[in-house]
C-alpha cells in the first residue's frame, strides 16, 4: 500500500510502498477515505513539534474498518470510523476523574511517533516508519488501538467526518468545555485555521454576542462571517491589543482563544482578555518556548489563563455528538473543506496551508 512518508524535516513527503502489520490484540486496520491537513502535522515537518523520523503523518481521518484484532468488542468490520489521536485508557488518574484528554498513556507517547506499546506497525523493507501517535492517517490504510477508532454514522460524507477527528472537538470543545462560553459573553479568536473556525462556530453555539476573527488573511477573515463572526482585525494591518479595545468600550474581551501556536500571540490573547477574563491557549507551540505576560497583572486583573487539549473532549461520546449537530444544521462542517487533494497531491496541500489558502485541505483516497 501506498503511504505518504516524511524522511527529514523541512523535506517534502515521499509518496512510497510501505508495509502494514496485521492488527494485534486490542488493535483495528482502517481503510482510510479521507484524512484532514492539519497544521499540527506541519509543526512535525518544520521541526516545531519534534516527533522522530521517517515517520506516517497526518491524524485527522475517517474511514472504514478492515480487520479487527483479538478482543476488540467496540468496532468490527464494515463499521465507519473517525480517527482519534488521544484515546484513553480508562485505568489511569485522569481518564477516573473524567478527563481522558489527559489520559496518561496517552501523553507518555505523544512525542514517541509509536502505538500505546512504543512500537510502530508501518515500515519499509524491514526498517521500522514511525507514525503520527497512533493514528499516520496519511496511509491507504492504517492500525490503530481500538479506543481511537470512533464509530460514527454513515450518511456523512468521509471528508466531513475525518474533520471533527482534530479541528472541530479542538476549536468546538475549547470554547465549549474548557472555556464554557456563556451567552451574552464577549469572544475573541486569534488565528482563522482550520481550529479557528471551529472556535469561532463553538462561540456561536453557545450565543456569544460578539465574536472577534483576528488572523491575517483578508478572504478569510471574510469567511468567519458564515460562521458567526461579528467584527474582524487584520493583525497585519492594526495593532490587535488596541483594535480589541475599540470594540469592547475598552474593557476587552471576556475570553479570548489562541489558535496558532506562537508565544507572541498567546501575549497577545491574554493581554485582549478583560480583568477576570479567561485566556485559552489551543495552539501549539514548540515544547522549550515561553510565553511573556506580566506578572503584576495576575494578581491585580485574576484573570484565568489556560489551555485545551483534543477541547477537553472524550471522542467516543463527542465525535457522534458533533456529527449530529451538524446533521441538524447547528455546526458547519462542509464549509470547512477548501480543498480535496489525491494522496499524491499532499505535498501540495502543504503548500496551500503554509500560504493560508485553506480552512482545511482534505485528502480523498
Ligand atoms: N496573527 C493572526 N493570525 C495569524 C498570525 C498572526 N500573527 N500568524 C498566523 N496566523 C493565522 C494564519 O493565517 C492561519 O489562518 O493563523 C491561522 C492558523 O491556521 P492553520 O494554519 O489552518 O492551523 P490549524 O490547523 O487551525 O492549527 C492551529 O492549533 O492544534 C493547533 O497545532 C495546531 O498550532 C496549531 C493551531
Ligand atoms: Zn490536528
Amino acid at each position: 500500500m501506498k503511504a505518504a512518508v516524511l524522511h527529514n524535516y523541512g523535506q517534502e513527503l515521499k509518496i512510497e510502498d510501505v508495509e502494514l502489520e496485521e492488527p494485534r490484540k486490542g488493535e483495528v486496520r482502517v481503510k482510510m477515505k479521507a484524512a484532514g491537513i492539519c497544521h499540527s502535522d506541519l509543526h512535525v515537518i518544520d521541526a516545531h513539534l519534534p516527533l522522530p523520523v521517517p515517520i506516517v503523518l497526518g491524524h485527522e481521518g475517517s474511514g472504514i474498518v478492515d480487520a479487527v484484532g483479538e478482543g476488540v468488542a467496540s468496532v468490527k468490520v464494515g463499521d465507519h470510523v473517525a480517527l482519534n489521536w488521544v484515546p484513553s485508557c480508562s485505568k489511569c488518574y485522569y481518564c477516573k476523574i473524567g478527563r481522558p484528554d489527559m489520559c496518561d498513556e496517552a501523553s507518555k507517547i505523544s512525542l514517541m511517533g509509536t502505538m500505546l506499546d512504543g512500537t510502530t506497525r508501518f515500515s519499509v523493507d524491514g526498517k521500522a516508519i514511525h507514525q503520527f501517535p497512533l493514528t499516520g492517517t496519511f496511509s491507504e490504510y492504517t492500525v490503530v488501538p481500538e479506543s481511537a477508532a470512533i464509530p460514527i454514522r454513515k450518511d456523512v460524507p468521509f471528508e466531513l467526518a475525518a474533520l471533527v477527528g482534530c479541528c472541530v472537538i479542538t476549536g468546538v470543545g475549547a470554547v465549549v468545555n474548557t472555556a464554557k462560553v456563556k451567552a451574552g459573553s464577549t469572544v475573541a479568536v486569534i488565528g482563522a485555521g482550520g481550529v479557528g473556525f471551529n472556535a469561532i462556530q463553538g462561540a456561536a453555539l453557545c450565543g456569544a454576542k460578539q465574536i472577534i476573527a483576528i488572523d491575517i488573511i483578508p478572504e478569510k477573515l471574510e469567511m468567519t462571517r458564515q460562521f458567526g463572526a461579528t467584527h474582524t482585525i487584520n493583525a497585519s494591518e492594526k495593532n490587535v491589543v488596541s483594535a480589541v479595545l475599540d470594540v469592547t468600550d475598552g474593557l476587552g474581551v471576556d475570553y479570548a482563544f489562541e489558535v496558532i501556536g506562537r508565544p507572541e500571540t498567546m501575549a497577545q490573547a491574554y493581554n485582549i482578555t478583560r480583568k477576570t477574563g479567561m485566556t485559552v491557549i489551543v495552539g501549539l507551540p514548540a515544547p522549550n518556548e515561553n510565553v511573556t505576560i506580566n506578572a503584576f497583572s495576575l494578581p491585580s486583573q485574576t484573570k484565568t489563563l489556560t489551555g485545551s487539549w483534543l477541547g477537553q473532549g472524550n471522542p467516543s461520546v463527542d465525535y457522534p455528538k458533533l456529527l449530529d449537530l451538524n446533521a441538524a444544521g447547528k455546526l458547519k462542517l462542509e464549509p470547512l473543506v477548501s480543498k480535496i487533494y489525491s494522496l499524491e497531491q499532499i505535498n501540495e496541500g502543504f503548500d496551500d496551508l503554509k500560504a493560508g489558502k485553506n480552512i482545511r485541505g482534505v485528502i480523498r483516497f
